[in-house]
């Protein structure tokens, strides 16, 4: 019976937020697999324990990446780690926006100012509103949106980011958002499994450090041919050999209403299975196929 583990964050006695962990470890269960859930930092897990390490909810990371990138590098050394370690390390640093647009992927216009650097006129709007936010993003954290007026706002808050050790990055405010909402396509295996749609995150005037609601109005989505082929695109520009057992692809309109990459999640997307329960199986499978492949590290 092969044996997964199932990586989250601890939600320190509160109840886990990730909805899709319990009906996943029961698919897993029901598939013939021994499913454990457990904290990517809890001490003395024996991770070599497991055929196979699914990252899954572990959304506590991004203040701590360095720590996690080098739990994933222990994973991924004694067992087999999904997804891979360079697929992980490439994800958790957004300038891999850059890497998509050098690809020729429409994405989301982005400045990236390091800690050290200071914003100037160009790198913060005078004519539009923009966003900002930090390079190892998840959940909203610490993402806002400001107008002009507000660049004294905006630039405190990229101080207050730098001061943290963390990379801030600016985008211009897709307005569009607001109509046509965020779609996240969910691929597992090798395809597309499930859409969905949201309504848009960042309100004007919430502080940055304010709780966001990260999913408003989540329903399902049928994706049109435009938003697949520019999932399609960002999956085949993602660098090196290994192909990722799941990809969560977000899109948002840009001003001429075409869809541009606002987020290719390979770490840790939370999957919604809750609205796609014809996915649950599929996916399931998908990561007990995963488990059963021969083993390709050296030392097996
Ligand atoms: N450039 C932008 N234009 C409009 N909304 C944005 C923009 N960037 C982020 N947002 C809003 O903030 C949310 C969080 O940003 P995102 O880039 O998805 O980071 P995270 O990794 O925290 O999910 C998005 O779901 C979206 O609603
Ligand atoms: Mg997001």
């Amino acid at each position: 019976m092969p044996r997964v583990a199932l990586a989250t964050y601890d939600p320190q006695g509160a109840p886990n937020r990730d909805r899709d962990l319990p009906t996943l470890a029961q698919a897993l269960k029901d598939a013939g697999a021994e499913a454990h859930v457990l904290p990517w930092d809890a001490p003395d897990t024996d991770w070599a324990a497991f055929d196979l390490v699914v990252i899954r909810s572990t959304w506590d990371y991004t203040g701590r990446t360095e720590e996690f990138l080098a739990w994933a590098e222990r994973c991924a050394t004694s067992t087999r780690l999904v997804n891979p370690l360079d697929v992980v390390r490439w994800n958790t640093d957004k300038r891999y926006l850059g890497d998509l647009a050098a690809a020729g992927v429409p994405v989301v216009p982005t400045r990236y100012l390091d800690p050290g650097d200071t914003p100037d006129a160009g790198d913060l709007p005078g004519d539009h509103e923009f966003v900002v936010k930090p390079v190892h993003g998840a959940g909203a954290r610490y993402a806002a949106r400001y107008t002009p007026g507000e660049r004294d706002r905006a630039a405190a808050h990229i101080a207050r980011m730098h001061a943290e050790g963390l990379p801030a990055m600016v985008q211009p405010y897709l307005t569009r958002i607001d109509t046509t909402g965020e779609r996240a396509l969910q691929f597992y295996g090798g395809r597309l499994v499930h859409a969905s749609r949201k309504r848009a995150v960042l309100s004007p005037g919430t502080p940055y450090d304010a709780d966001k609601v990260p999913h408003p109005d989540l329903e399902p989505w049928t994706p049109t041919p435009a938003e697949r082929a520019v999932a399609e695109r960002a999956l085949a520009a993602v660098p090196g050999g290994a192909e990722p057992l799941y990809a969560r692809v977000d899109l948002v309109d840009g001003d001429d209403g075409t869809p541009q990459v606002m987020e290719l999640e390979l770490v840790e997307p939370n999957l919604f299975l809750w609205l796609h329960p014809q996915s649950v199986a599929p996916v399931a499978q998908a990561i007990l196929t995963a488990a059963l492949a021969p083993a390709d590290r050296p030392d097996a």
